[in-house]
């Protein structure tokens, strides 16, 4: 079965550019960064969103070529490690988000850099030891409409419960500005997130008739957006590994009959599908994030005019939506080979090359060869480790010409988290090139990310 990747404009007249592709991935994998994506980008959220302050969450991606246009689109920055915050620094951001937990050092150079800082334990607000700084305090288990999220559990932040313990420290360290809260957590739809933001304007106007002041709620990232070029093609794929799971039959489409985390439970009921679906969504980050703001209050306003009139600002730190378009990445074709359970095409790279682990790609890769015939060819994707979890994807793949040694297996919407979060190299095995590809006088080329 067929699963189309999205294609950005931008990614599709750099594709056509096969002579740079291959010529660029010779001898190992190549990641490509388009920091014309991140431009076009970082403008239309600007001005679609004049009220919102936009911390790009820097973990998603580590290539300073693209962090270097989000700077120069005056957004500001979300760091969650103390070398993070170093880029950030050198990049020269105005204005920086901390989170993440933090040791001394990281959390020293937040305080002396004036970052907004985002305690994830009262133990770590101690350890500001009253240094003059600003901060937002991060909480795990916000209330939605008297509906605990607790269920969500998350290891960071503190509890909803030790706020008033916070506001006894806050009276003791004058030094320690209150600007805010602070929340992340995927998975949530836009009612639910508006929900959460109800939640902390409450607890914005307790805290001030408590004497602070503070006028900020950052929800984090989460934002969904849409990778997939026709969500149905993935839906339907699941309801195929679904009804086999309920025949009972041998699932021959995954990798050691992998099941997208689908069961049946001891009533012999279906489990999981509704997580298995949920990379499938038709809605776009920019929609997604008006549909928070539009949702209405309990106050019958919206979301957008109860933050206004209780005069705080959102930020919000997309990592995903933000960078998924921006990055490719191609892969080398070692060659093929027979196995129990079918083909195995043996690609120049493992699983960490695409984060795999983390971020199972899921969309069909586009496989660039100069080789004409045509040959109906289906098969599993594997990596050179010496393990045999070194699996690039659980899905069967289907081409229409068998790839051979040197040919190029590109996959799209790599940008955020996939060129890097798990990057290593395990038995010495080369790591991908980095390149920036950029379209100057209408003409494509390529430099060495920074
Ligand atoms: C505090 C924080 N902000 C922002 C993000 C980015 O989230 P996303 O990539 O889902 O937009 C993360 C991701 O882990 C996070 O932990």
């Amino acid at each position: 079965m067929r699963i189309q990747p999205k294609l950005n404009k931008t990614v599709t007249s750099f594709l056509e550019e096969k002579d740079i592709i291959f010529k660029a991935s010779k001898t190992k994998a190549s990641h490509f960064c388009f920091p014309e994506i991140i431009t076009k980008r970082s403008k239309e959220i600007k001005s679609k969103f004049p009220e919102i302050d936009f911390y790009i969450a820097h973990k998603a991606t580590k290539s300073l070529g693209l962090l270097k246009i989000v700077k120069e689109n005056n957004l500001n920055i979300d760091v969650s490690s103390e070398n993070e915050l170093k880029n950030a620094l050198k990049l020269k951001f105005k204005k920086i988000g901390c989170s993440g937990p933090k040791n001394d050092s990281y959390l020293n150079l937040a305080i002396k850099n004036d970052c907004l800082i985002s305690i994830d334990s009262i133990e770590e607000l101690n350890r500001i030891n009253n240094k003059k700084s600003t901060i937002l305090i991060r909480i795990s288990d916000p209330l939605v409409s008297n509906r605990n999220l607790i269920k969500n559990k998350s290891k960071f932040g503190i509890l909803k419960d030790e706020l008033d313990e916070v506001y006894k420290i806050l009276k003791k360290n004058k030094n320690i500005t209150l600007k805010g809260f602070h929340f992340h957590k995927d998975g949530f739809d836009p009612g639910m997130k508006a929900g959460i933001i109800e939640y902390f304007l409450e607890e914005t106007l307790r805290a001030r008739n408590l004497g602070f002041f503070p006028d900020v709620i950052n929800l984090g990232g989460g934002i969904k957006t849409q990778s997939f070029e026709n969500p149905n093609e993935w839906h339907n794929y699941i309801k195929q590994i679904q009804e086999k799971i309920i025949q009972k039959e041998e699932i021959n489409e995954t990798w050691n009959e992998q099941n997208f985390g689908i069961s049946l439970n001891s009533k012999n009921k279906i489990e999981g599908r509704e997580k298995a679906q949920q990379p499938a969504t038709n809605i776009d980050s920019k929609e997604f994030i008006s549909q928070i703001l539009n949702s209405k209050s309990k106050h019958k306003i919206t979301i957008r005019q109860l933050l206004t009139e209780c005069n705080v600002k959102l930020i919000l730190e997309p990592g995903q939506s933000f960078f998924y378009d921006s990055g490719i990445s191609v892969l080398p074709v070692i060659g093929s080979k027979k196995t129990v359970s079918g083909n195995l095409l043996v690609l120049n790279v493992n699983m960490f090359t695409l984060s795999s682990r983390m971020f199972e790609p899921l969309e069909d890769p586009i496989l660039l060869t100069k080789n004409k015939k045509r040959q109906k060819f289906d098969c599993f994707l594997a990596g050179n480790l010496c393990r045999e979890d070194d699996i690039i994807m659980n899905r069967k793949i289907e081409f229409n010409t068998k790839p051979k040694n040197k040919d190029l297996l590109v996959f799209l919407n790599t940008g955020a988290y996939k060129q890097s979060y798990e990057a290593s190299n395990p038995q010495l095995q080369d790591s991908p090139n980095k390149y920036l590809a950029l379209k100057i006088n209408n003409k494509w080329k390529i430099k060495n990310d920074i």
